[in-house]
């Protein structure tokens, strides 16, 4: 059993307050030390934590300056004014991060926190998709390698999908990888979209019948969904959107009893903010996005370990691709 630091235990006894909640006091007993080094060497260094919604409650309460969805986290990368970026999160995260911010260091705390989305499709592949359907403009996912977004002609995220396919004034897009995202915005507007057939492996396992089953054993629940859910998931839902209008439909409409179909911290972190919301949490675990604590946390801002790199000879144009999304 670790050994308790009880200086770190009283000095961040007021974050321990904002995840009661969700985390018992023998756990942040535990988690208090790193919490402490942490935010002592974020002050010493100059560096400042990015956490994606589906960090655990420790990191998303504890040691993080920005939290949200990941258009969010690109916005506010590219208005840091730290030395270090860590970005608390998968490596596309911290790709995007890095392009935004090229003389900046940014830090990922696992090489290995990847996506499957963003494995699912190379540069090589976009390349072929190209010249299958010469002149339509290709959508990248922000869930994508630099190399496929160097290779696209501009980015989305959950957030803003539609307004990107929209936004291009055609009738016909490439939307890559997420065949299920493309598939969910294909019903909201007229512009075709061809789709890659890349899939999240948190999302794709939520089913129509995980839906009716909730219904039936919690009556009254409202279903939140992301769009990364196969389509006829979204059908059976109340609303789909981005983790962060989740967390914002929750919020506004304070729905007595949800559940988020979704990774499984989203919920813990959204109930910390809403006492009088009961969340029933049938989730899925991204095991990537697990591999993210407090630890290597810690140990990237003792060892600068893993600095993201970027090669130089593709980011002006995956940068190009980031940027044009942000400009919309
Ligand atoms: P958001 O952009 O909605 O936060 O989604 C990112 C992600 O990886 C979802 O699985
Ligand atoms: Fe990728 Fe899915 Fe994990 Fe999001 S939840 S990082 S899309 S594998």
């Amino acid at each position: 059993m670790a050994e308790i630091n009880s200086g770190a235990l009283a000095r961040t006894a007021p974050l321990y307050d904002r995840v009661k909640r969700v985390i018992p006091p023998l756990e942040w007993a535990v988690f208090a030390d790193d919490v402490d080094a942490i935010l002592e060497l974020k002050r010493k260094r100059n560096a400042v934590v990015l956490a994606h919604n589906y960090q655990t409650p420790e990191i998303f309460h504890g040691v993080a300056d920005i939290v949200g969805d990941s258009l969010l986290l690109a916005r506010e990368a590219t208005k840091v004014d730290a030395d270090i970026i860590v970005l608390a999160g998968v490596h596309f995260m911290a790709e995007t991060a890095k392009l935004l911010n090229p003389k900046k260091t940014v830090l990922i705390p696992d090489l290995a926190a990847g996506c499957s989305l963003a494995d699912s499709i190379t540069a090589q592949d976009v390349r072929l998709m190209r010249e299958r359907h010469p002149g339509v403009p290709i959508v990248a996912y922000v869930n994508t390698s630099t190399a496929v977004k160097a290779e696209s002609d501009i980015c989305c995220t959950s957030g803003n999908a539609l307004k990107v396919v929209e936004s291009l004034g055609v009738e016909h897009v490439i939307m890559l990888p997420d065949e299920y995202l493309a598939q969910n915005i294909a019903t909201q507007t007229r512009v075709k979209i061809t789709a890659w057939k890349g899939h999240c492996e948190v999302h794709e396992r939520f089913t129509p019948d995980d839906i009716r089953q909730l219904r039936e054993n919690h009556p009254g629940i409202t279903v939140l969904a992301h769009p990364e859910c196969p389509p006829e998931v979204v059908a059976e839902a109340d609303f789909a959107g981005s983790t962060a209008a989740m967390s914002s439909y929750v919020a506004r409409e304070r729905p007595p009893r949800v559940v988020l179909l979704t990774e499984c911290s989203m919920s813990d972190n959204v109930a910390t903010l809403h006492p009088d919301v009961e969340f029933i949490r049938p989730c899925n675990l991204c095991p990537h996005m697990k591999r993210i604590t407090l630890k290597n946390i810690r140990h990237a801002l003792e060892t600068d370990r893993h600095r993201v790199t970027i090669d130089p000879a593709i980011a002006e144009r995956a940068r190009r691709t980031v940027e044009r999304m942000l400009a919309l």
